[in-house]
């Protein structure tokens, strides 16, 4: 599939068949996510691969604004030692494992991690140590159903030449 094609696929997926992925399919997610850019080239992060459905129960109950992280075959856990832009470098390998996840056909949605108060908890059921920060988890599965891309402000209206204008 085109790049392009992957980016405008990509929506966020929510309700998941029973399929499991592939342990070959999801450590080629996450190796998207490791070829993300960082800043200064440090690599900040761990990558926590969860396919134990009791494990992805416990997660989902905690995280309470991704509760579907119980109903998934795979979430993807993204943790980051405290430098200066672990955020920056946590989302940009979010946002590879969410477009290398579409490409492969497997349905995906960030949920929040970071400024969360579920944090240390989820920290602390996957055994993560204090230093590490949880950028986000990503909840996967095969998509239940398929749906068309949410509408997005359309390019005009954000881009602007050379200067801010309004518009
Ligand atoms: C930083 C960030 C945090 C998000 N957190 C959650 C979340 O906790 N729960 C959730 O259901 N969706 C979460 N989302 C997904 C957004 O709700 C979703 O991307 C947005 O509504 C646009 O829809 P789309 O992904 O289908 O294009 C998050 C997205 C981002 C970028």
């Amino acid at each position: 599939m085109e790049t392009k094609e992957a980016i405008k696929k990509r929506i966020s997926v929510r309700v998941y068949d029973k399929r499991p992925i592939p342990k070959e399919v999801l450590e080629s997610i996450i190796d998207a996510g490791r070829l993300a850019p960082t800043a200064r080239g440090v690599e900040p992060w761990e990558f926590i691969a969860i396919t134990d459905k009791s494990l992805l129960g416990r997660i989902g109950a905690l995280a309470n604004n991704g509760r579907f992280i119980a109903d998934g075959t795979a979430c993807i856990a993204i943790l980051c030692k405290d430098t200066k832009y672990y955020l920056e470098d946590g989302c940009a390998a979010t946002e590879n494992i969410l477009i290398a996840a579409a490409d492969a056909g497997v349905g995906a949605c960030w949920v929040a991690g970071d400024k969360k108060d579920y944090c240390e908890r989820v920290k602390s059921l996957l055994g993560a140590s204090a230093e590490l920060k949880l950028v986000s988890m990503i909840a996967m599965g095969y998509p239940k159903d398929t749906n068309p891309p949410k509408a997005r402000r359309p390019l005009a209206s954000v881009l602007h030449w050379e200067k801010f204008s309004s518009k």
